[in-house]
């Protein structure tokens, strides 16, 4: 009894600490890096040996970040509609962009902008009310007790020298400490946990060390079975993930860090479709930018962050606060519902047919309109039989001049929480 009890209470625990990140929707994802220098990847550069480990490094002579704005950050990010970020503090590479005590890599010792690049965009997070995430990668090819180094060679293993082991334990709950009593992230987001077990990264040690500095704390889902929440990578989820909360990482080009080569950008509205399709599947997006090495974001970023800022502001009640929506099969495209249920937000691309239409829905709707234009609408209800308990099909008429640019947004008042038709046809 009283075990079941405490499970009780835990889960009630966690449930409110993740009340927040379930109606965030929105997160930006920030790789920012001395791979920016010369636009290679992310740390996997010198790990699959597409530059020498020593010119990867030297990178860090180039890292001038003498056009930051931190505080431009934060706004752009607040104007995208995001409620939070989540910022590279150490990749791969273990080039922390803060003054980490626990050794001599990092940003504010060997770069020649020779100062903690991330305290200033903390504050501003802050001073805007939005979360903060910090991205820590476990794995860290650089250190010299850590296992890895490239795609075919290794240190050592963990098992013929646990003494060493142990020191790279104590150098990353070292820097984990300080990111706690420094910045008290929101969240965490561990990266590079494939590479061990959950016992020797000691994962259960480090939830615990974290929670018991901050009960509220959210860890995603790479912590080797430890996390609050899936982290879906680019590959979109075609049934919900798993774990009740998730998170799909995306990037608007084809890598996470700045990339000269890189000009493959999604389009304002694959970007919107693809947020819409996480939400009304109950999930979170974080976005992707890599800003460069002078500290300025991309212009095809801003753009796109923009244009995402304006639909969301125009939409914000479909989207915000809302949870997901209609299971597949009663309508060709993503929805959401109001936390009662009572009213049902059905989201449609410009290029959808005028008409559309929506299945198995047993309640009346009181009132229907298009999101952001005030405009009401008439739906009819068409192949209601009287003497069956199946309802008709409800269709829409929109005309093409309240049609949003990107996704027209549908907003159903219903007669009360939503009641769904899920039966084969017939009787
Ligand atoms: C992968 C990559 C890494 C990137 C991350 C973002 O784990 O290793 O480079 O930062 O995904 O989700």
């Amino acid at each position: 009894m009283l075990l079941l009890m405490l499970c009780h209470q835990l889960n009630a625990q966690v449930q409110n600490k993740m009340d927040w990140f379930a109606d965030a929707k929105l997160g930006i994802f920030i790789h920012w890096g001395i791979y920016a220098v010369d636009g290679t990847s992310e740390s996997w550069a010198f790990y699959n040996k597409r530059v020498p480990y020593s010119a990867y490094m030297d990178q860090i002579k180039g890292f001038k970040a003498n056009q930051y704005k931190p505080k431009e950050w934060a706004e752009l990010i607040a104007q995208s509609g995001a409620k939070y970020a989540v910022i590279t503090t150490k990749h791969h590479d273990g080039v922390a962009l803060w003054n980490t005590k626990q050794n001599n890599l990092s940003i504010p010792k060997l770069a020649p902008v020779a100062k903690d690049v991330l305290t200033p965009f903390v504050n501003a997070l802050k001073e805007k009310q939005l979360k903060f995430g910090a991205y820590y990668s476990l794995l860290d090819w650089s250190h010299p007790d850590y296992t890895g180094f490239t795609k075919d060679s290794s240190r050592y293993k963990v098992e013929q020298d646990t003494l060493r082991w142990k020191r790279f334990q104590s150098f990353y709950n070292g820097q984990l400490r300080e990111l706690i009593a420094q910045y008290s992230p929101d969240l965490f987001w561990f990266d590079g946990d494939w590479e061990h077990d959950a016992k020797t990264w000691d994962a259960a040690g480090i939830r615990k060390m974290i929670l018991d500095a901050n009960p509220n704390a959210i860890l995603n889902g790479r912590l080797q079975g430890y996390g609050d929440y899936d982290t879906p990578e680019q590959n979109f989820p075609v049934t919900r993930p798993a774990q009740n909360y998730w998170e799909l990482c995306l990037t608007t080009n084809d890598n996470w860090g700045f990339r000269f080569i890189d000009s493959n950008f999604k389009t304002p509205y694959q970007i919107i479709s693809i947020f819409a399709d996480c939400i009304g599947m109950g999930g979170n997006l974080l976005l992707d930018i890599g800003p460069k090495a002078d500290g300025t974001i991309p212009a095809q970023q801003v753009y796109i962050l923009k244009e995402l800022g304006k639909w969301n502001r125009k939409h914000q009640e479909a989207i915000f606060s809302s949870i997901a929506g209609l299971p597949a099969g009663h309508f060709y495209g993503p929805s959401t519902l109001s936390k009662d249920s009572q009213t049902l937000y059905l989201f449609l691309s410009s290029t959808q047919a005028a008409t559309c239409y929506l299945k198995g829905l047993q309640n009346k709707i009181v009132h229907a309109e298009v999101l952001g234009t005030g405009q009401q609408i008439n739906p009819t209800v068409v192949g209601k039989i009287s003497w069956s308990q199946v309802p008709g099909l409800v269709y829409f008429d929109i005309t093409p001049a309240l049609k949003d640019n990107y996704l027209t947004v549908l907003k159903l008042k219903l007669d009360g929480p939503l009641k769904l038709y899920r039966g084969k046809g017939g009787l």
